[in-house]
């Protein structure tokens, strides 16, 4: 079967339920996905009732209540199959719409997961409005939706954007008119909302010397190249507002500053989709800050919040997360700042760090992320961190990258396994991964973690493992 015929398939499924139960992830895709799917169906005048977990274990299973809805697992499911089976869930009243690896039981739920079709750049946002716009084909004003599940769970490429259906999805929002292609455009955050010499400032991925961690220095470096860098009436100017020529002379500066210094300037552009039917200067008019408002939402267990922003609420809903986007921002740069010196234990083929109960379980896969690229980015990285309301249950989180990829590396294949071992439940993908492990358990597991990856290092290259 096509991707297509999957997304017919669920179209009619959905179509032929009474009622329908969306049970979706906190995360910005499951909250862009759960806002596409909710939004279309409301249209086809459908009851709709949704859930937020943030993640399916077996605690999350009480909150799917045991009604007659079809139950609509969406950026989740896939690998949790046996928790749908013994839950008591049958395959005629579940429906999953999922891009995590699968881990099938003895019931064939039906189910649209992008890897069945060999597309691993797409997320539950574009299968969301994959199925949205087979339900009804007008609805393409979701498609910008879809563009901030897909950017906010880092399906674009360096360099070429978003790709396959995933491309397709970003045309339908330019065919509709609330997004706009930028190619190539500055990758950094905050072009819509920091004035210039800010965003080039706290720029760090990639490091330009004498401009990075320095406001004044980007701002002495901008003046020397004679940009208006101001509004007439003395404000300062976003990047997104500075004209094309100027954006060409600062990115061309940028890129000489960066060889000057020995630098790669891969990482200094990419393509970026902006929305200009969002208000100027607010996070909403990218589909990156975006996704990190809605990130910031649902991690501060306010997914809500975010879903209303999803549907257009520009009023209290926004204003609300806007204050929990200032205060994930913090807690992300100290949660970096902490791993960076408190340091990683380096073993043979990952390193890690546990962060005890500093920071909420829900936010360290983003700081693996990001500490991966300032530490040893051969290696996968790995943060363990205790779970507050669960203190027998510890929280792992790894990242790594396209480089370990094509050596064999698959975390998802490493965390279901070793997670397996030590009782535990693990799952994701192959670039990133979690899993939930018993506390007395952790020593014993990262060890098995780190022969499983150099199991995996040697399978590719067994020269070199
Ligand atoms: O639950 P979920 O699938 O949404 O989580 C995906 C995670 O994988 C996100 O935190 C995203 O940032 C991360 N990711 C990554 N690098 C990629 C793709 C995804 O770190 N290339
Ligand atoms: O929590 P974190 O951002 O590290 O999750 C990375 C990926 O692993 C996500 O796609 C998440 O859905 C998945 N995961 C999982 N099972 C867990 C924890 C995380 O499948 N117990």
């Amino acid at each position: 079967m096509s991707l297509d015929n999957d997304v017919r398939r669920a179209a009619d499924i959905i179509c032929n339920a009474e009622s329908v139960t969306i049970i979706s992830h906190i995360d910005a895709d499951g909250i862009s996905t759960e806002a596409i799917l909710s939004q279309a169906l409301t249209r086809e005048g459908m009851a709709v009732d949704s859930v937020f977990v943030r993640q399916l274990e077996p605690m999350a299973m009480r909150h799917v209540q045991k009604d007659d809805s079809l139950k609509l697992f969406t950026d989740l499911g896939a690998g949790q199959q046996n928790l749908l089976e013994d839950h008591g869930l049958c395959a005629d009243e579940v429906l999953i719409l999922d891009h995590h690896v699968g881990q099938p039981c003895g019931t064939a739920y039906p189910q649209v997961n992008c890897l069945d079709h060999g597309f691993t750049r797409m997320s539950a946002a574009g299968l969301a409005y994959l199925v949205a716009k087979a339900i009804d084909p007008t609805g393409t004003d979701l498609a910008k939706l879809a563009v901030v599940g897909n950017v906010g769970d880092m399906m674009a490429r360096e360099n070429c954007g978003l790709v396959g259906p995933a491309r397709e999805i970003v045309q339908d929002g330019v065919e509709y008119g609330n997004i706009v292609v930028q190619k190539p455009d500055l990758n950094c955050y905050g072009t819509s909302t920091r004035p210039v010499h800010v965003c080039l400032g706290y720029c760090d991925d990639p490091y330009i010397d004498g401009i990075s961690n320095s406001t004044s220095g980007a701002l002495r470096f901008l003046e020397r190249l004679g940009v208006e860098l101001k509004t007439p009436r003395g404000g300062w100017l976003v990047w997104e507002e500075l004209p094309f020529e100027d954006r060409r002379k600062i990115i061309s500066a940028l890129a000489q500053q960066l060889i000057a210094h020995g630098r790669e300037t891969d990482r200094l552009l990419a393509e970026t989709y902006t929305f200009p039917d969002e208000p100027e200067r607010t996070p909403l008019r990218n589909a990156s800050e975006y996704a990190t408002l809605l990130n910031a939402c649902g991690r501060w267990a306010k997914p809500r919040i975010g879903g209303s922003i999803c549907r257009g609420d520009r009023g209290d809903a926004y204003r609300d997360a806007e204050h929990m986007l200032a205060h994930h921002r913090t807690v992300i740069r100290d949660l970096l700042q902490y791993i960076l010196e408190a340091g990683v234990t380096e073993l043979s083929h990952l390193q890690y760090i546990h962060t005890g109960d500093r920071f909420p379980d829900t936010i360290v896969g983003i700081g693996a992320g990001m500490a991966l690229s300032k530490l040893n980015w051969k290696k996968p990285m790995m943060v363990l961190s205790a779970m507050v309301d669960e203190p027998e249950v510890t929280k792992v989180s790894m990242r790594t990258n396209e480089w370990a990829l094509a050596r064999g590396v698959d975390l998802q294949e490493a965390l279901v396994e070793a997670s397996a071992e030590v009782g535990g439940a693990g799952g994701g993908h192959r670039i990133a991964a979690g899993a939930f492990i018993p506390h007395d358990k952790e020593e014993e597991f990262v060890d098995s973690v780190n022969r499983i990856l150099k199991r995996q290092f040697a399978s590719a290259d067994p020269d070199n493992s």
